[in-house]
């Protein structure tokens, strides 16, 4: 027997997630009692989940597809279109493979010594100046680091502009208004950057080392045996540059973390790997960051007696998960030693997509991420000290995506003595 999906108020709630961000899914779970309920937003009916069970639903692959999914807004600023992200079945897996060919060991020990030589750069001219916006400066270092492994020839004069607009790709996808055209035009400029670079490997003008990414894009073969089209090819190559400059998102999260909780910041001094490590994870768990992640239902099916119709737009609560009491104790505590011996599963922590990252959407990432934040973070604690001045360290959860509100400033950077 099918029951209703339970519905949430009013005709249409995409003001109410333009108001509320982050929370719009789980406030509504919360006040219906249901993990699953129905609303519409943008003029299309969508259902919204949350929970463990939920996850391992939305990523069972004979259930939802990934065609369509996004809407074109997002496309525009945040995916691109036609990249790995709106591939489903044989198509999808032979392009992941190419993404996770290019995060072997080797190559991520490769970029955390791009990124501790890139920091050790970056604070000779920190001692020298006043005032340091952090979320800036390290999206400007993570850009030169994400040129650099990828292969991507990077002008000295041109890092702090890329870094810029592939920062605006990521802050324009929750937005409207100038935010969001601002994303717009970044990823205009940045797909004529990369697709004209891709055009000089493949005759043979640049030569990018084997290994890199920009080698594996520009030569990658699809199914049908053929290259990608230029444009696809950079679509992908941006797909790899603009996450890892996003990572400054998280840095810039662990460096807040490290100020409101100083205790941590001793054991982070003092600790081994396995603290860093869970440090890293409660800053993934606990930040905002993806709200959600969407797909579509491939054909009609029952779930707990919830009848899901072919083509609905589903939408899977990330944040709302990171913060769902069943899954963590005192979920709204940051508590980085909750990840010692934690034993979860691909479907309970899910800051960067669940199942399986070969198989599936989960994303292709995040063992780089964690490694960067890790260098990063580990270099922040343990190479320089700095002074963080009085300023807004509040977090707007309705903003998508969130930052502290003053993007973090530190003062007064020096290098430790040893
Ligand atoms: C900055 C932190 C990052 C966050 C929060 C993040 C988050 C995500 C999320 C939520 C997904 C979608 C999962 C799904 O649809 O089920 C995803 C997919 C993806 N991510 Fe990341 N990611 C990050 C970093 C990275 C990095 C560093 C890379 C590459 C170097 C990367 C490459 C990708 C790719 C290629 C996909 C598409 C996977 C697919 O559709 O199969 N991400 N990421």
């Amino acid at each position: 027997m099918n029951v209703h999906i339970p519905r949430s108020e009013g005709l249409d709630n995409s003001l109410e997630l333009l108001s509320e961000g982050y929370l719009f899914i789980r406030n509504r779970c919360r006040y219906l009692q249901t993990d699953v309920f129905q609303t519409r937003l943008l003029a299309q009916n969508v259902i919204c989940m949350t929970g463990a069970e939920a996850a391992q639903l939305f990523y069972d692959e004979e259930r939802f597809i990934r065609k369509g999914a996004a809407p074109k807004r997002i496309q525009k600023t945040l995916f691109g279109e036609n990249g790995v992200q709106g591939l489903d079945g044989a198509a999808h897996r032979h392009r992941k493979l190419l993404f996770m060919s290019l995060m072997t060991p080797g190559r991520l020990n490769d970029i955390v010594d791009l990124t501790y030589t890139q920091w050790r750069k970056t604070i000779q001219k920190w001692e020298s100046r006043d005032r340091i916006i952090l979320f800036d400066d390290v999206q400007e270092i993570l850009c030169r680091v994400a040129c650099e492994w990828a292969g991507v020839p990077l002008k000295e004069a041109e890092a702090g502009k890329r870094a810029d607009d592939l920062g605006k790709m990521v802050d324009g996808f929750g937005a409207v208004g100038p935010r969001h055209w601002q994303g717009k035009e970044a990823r205009k400029r940045s797909e004529q950057w990369i697709e004209t670079m891709i055009e000089q490997i493949r005759d043979g003008e640049l030569n990018p080392p084997k290994g890199t990414a920009a080698d594996a894009i520009a030569r990658h073969r699809g199914l049908n045996d053929k290259p990608l089209e230029s444009k696809i090819a950079a679509v992908e190559l941006l797909n790899i540059l603009r996450p890892i400059v996003a990572i400054a998102t998280y840095i810039t999260f662990g460096v807040h973390a490290l100020y409101e909780h100083p205790e941590c910041r001793k054991k982070m001094q003092s600790g081994k790997g396995p603290y860093v490590q869970q440090f890293v994870q409660e800053v993934r768990r606990f930040y905002p960051f993806t709200p959600f992640v969407g797909a579509r239902v491939r054909r009609n099916f029952t779930w707990k007696n919830y009848q899901f119709e072919e083509g609905t737009l589903v939408l899977l609560d990330v944040y709302g998960m990171n913060h769902d009491p069943r899954i963590w104790n005192q979920p709204d505590e940051f508590r980085p030693e909750r990840f010692d011996h934690w034993q979860g599963s691909p479907f309970d922590f899910i800051p960067q997509g669940g199942g399986d990252n070969s198989l599936g959407h989960r994303c292709a990432g995040e063992a780089l991420t964690v490694r960067v934040m890790e260098a990063g973070l580990h270099f922040l604690t343990n190479e320089i000290d700095y002074e963080v001045p009085v300023q807004d360290l509040s977090i707007n959860l309705s903003r998508i995506p969130a930052l502290p509100e003053d993007r973090m400033v530190i003062q007064r950077v020096r290098r430790k003595t040893l």
